[in-house]
Order: structure tokens, then C-alpha cells, then sequence
């Protein structure tokens, strides 16, 4: 019974996620340790290119993307939406706009993801397709480096919503740019060719069984 296997499973779960995951992953893995005290967990943390070397190596149980890698034989699961939001200081004039063209948000001076970035890859896809271009004025290689930018004035910036939940958007605010449509989901990946550890196997039966409802919970203590 599924009650048993508390105490028989012991060994290690490895993932390796994109940064923009990294916030909601250990809402997920809590509950889960708690119900397998005897599990360690590793869990590696990378943006979208970091994630598919290790992937490639075979390293890890699972991986956790926006946007998988197409040429690699993995199966995966549909796991949460993955909104990206505009950014900006709290008290910058856009603000307070109610509808903020993709025109004028090119203007601003924009603070922009390091190449090799799932975020990064969706918004320049996005704004080619729109036939705009971003006024890109650094090159930042984390979520939270970027926030903090934004705070102190720096520019304007597109992240993922999940960066700002979790009590992260202090001093930030969202601007309301109905032009930008950039959504993708959250996948959990793993190699076909890789045997699921018994531990594996009852980590993917904790995300999709109480995995999305636990999310949607810890989201709305922290709106
Ligand atoms: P990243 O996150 O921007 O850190 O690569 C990946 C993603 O959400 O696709």
C-alpha cells in the first residue's frame, strides 16, 4: 500500500530546473520529503541551456522546462502555465498607464536575460514576430539580479509572473501591456532511456496527483 512506501524508499531524487521554476519546486518537493523522510533530494538549478547539457548527460530523474528541447528523446509532462510579465520600478510613469503599447515599452531601456535563457529565447521570438525591437541596455544573468535593476531604476525588463509570487515583488510593479502575449507551460521531462528509479516514480505520481492543486495554494497565500 502506498502508505508502506514511506519507509522503503530511500536514495536520492535529482532534478535539474530552469530558474524560473525554482520557486515553485521546493512547494512541491516539501510535502513530498515529508512523506518520504527517507529521501534525499538534489536539486540543480540552471537556465534553459544548462538544464539541456545536463539532460544530454543523462544526470538527473527529471528537468523542468518552458520550452523543451524538441531532438531529444524524452517523454514529459504538461505541468503549470508560465506567464511572462512586463516589469517596471514601482513609481516609473508607465505604470499607471492603463494599456501600454509594445511601442512604448521598446523604448524604454530594457534588462535583458543572458543568452542561453528560456525567457530570453520566448521574448526575442515574440517581439520578431511583432516586428519590434527591444531597447536592450544590459545583459543579466539572473531573475533576481534583474528585479533588483528594476528597483533601482535601471529599466524595464520581462520575466516570468512565478519570479514575482512567492512575496518577491517588492518595489516592482506589472505593466499592463495588453500586446504581450507570451505564455508557455512548465514540462517535467525525462529520458526515455533512463529506468525511473522507484523514487522517481513516486515523485512524478506526487506532482501530477497533488503537485498543481499544492501550487495553486501556496500562489494564493502570497497574492
Ligand atoms: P531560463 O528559464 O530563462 O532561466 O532559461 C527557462 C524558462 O522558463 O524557459
Amino acid at each position: 500500500a502506498l502508505s508502506d512506501m514511506g519507509e522503503l524508499k530511500s536514495g536520492t531524487l535529482r532534478l535539474a530546473v530552469v530558474t524560473t521554476s525554482k520557486y515553485f519546486i521546493p512547494h512541491l518537493l516539501g510535502p513530498f520529503c515529508e512523506r518520504y523522510p527517507n529521501v534525499a533530494v538534489q536539486l540543480n538549478v540552471g537556465n534553459r541551456q544548462q538544464i539541456i547539457d545536463r539532460l544530454k548527460q543523462g544526470i538527473d530523474d527529471f528537468y523542468v522546462f518552458s520550452h523543451p528541447p524538441g531532438d531529444l528523446n524524452t517523454d514529459s509532462i504538461e505541468f503549470f502555465n508560465n506567464p511572462l510579465v512586463a516589469i517596471a520600478h514601482e513609481n516609473h510613469p508607465l505604470v499607471k498607464q492603463r494599456d501600454v503599447s509594445l511601442a512604448e515599452l521598446c523604448n524604454e531601456p530594457f534588462l535583458m536575460r543572458e543568452n542561453g535563457s528560456g525567457t530570453r529565447l520566448a521574448i526575442e521570438k515574440f517581439m520578431s514576430k511583432q516586428g519590434v525591437k527591444l531597447n536592450v541596455k544590459m545583459t543579466i544573468e539572473s531573475n533576481e539580479a534583474i528585479k533588483h535593476s528594476v528597483m533601482s531604476g535601471l529599466g524595464v525588463s520581462i520575466l516570468s509572473a512565478h519570479t514575482l509570487a512567492f512575496g518577491g515583488n517588492m518595489g516592482l510593479a506589472q505593466l499592463k501591456v495588453e500586446e504581450l502575449a507570451i505564455n508557455s507551460n512548465w514540462y517535467f521531462l525525462w529520458l526515455k532511456t533512463k529506468r525511473p528509479s522507484a523514487i522517481a516514480q513516486a515523485f512524478l505520481t506526487h506532482v501530477e496527483s497533488d503537485g498543481r492543486q499544492m501550487l495553486l495554494t501556496e500562489l494564493s497565500k502570497h497574492k
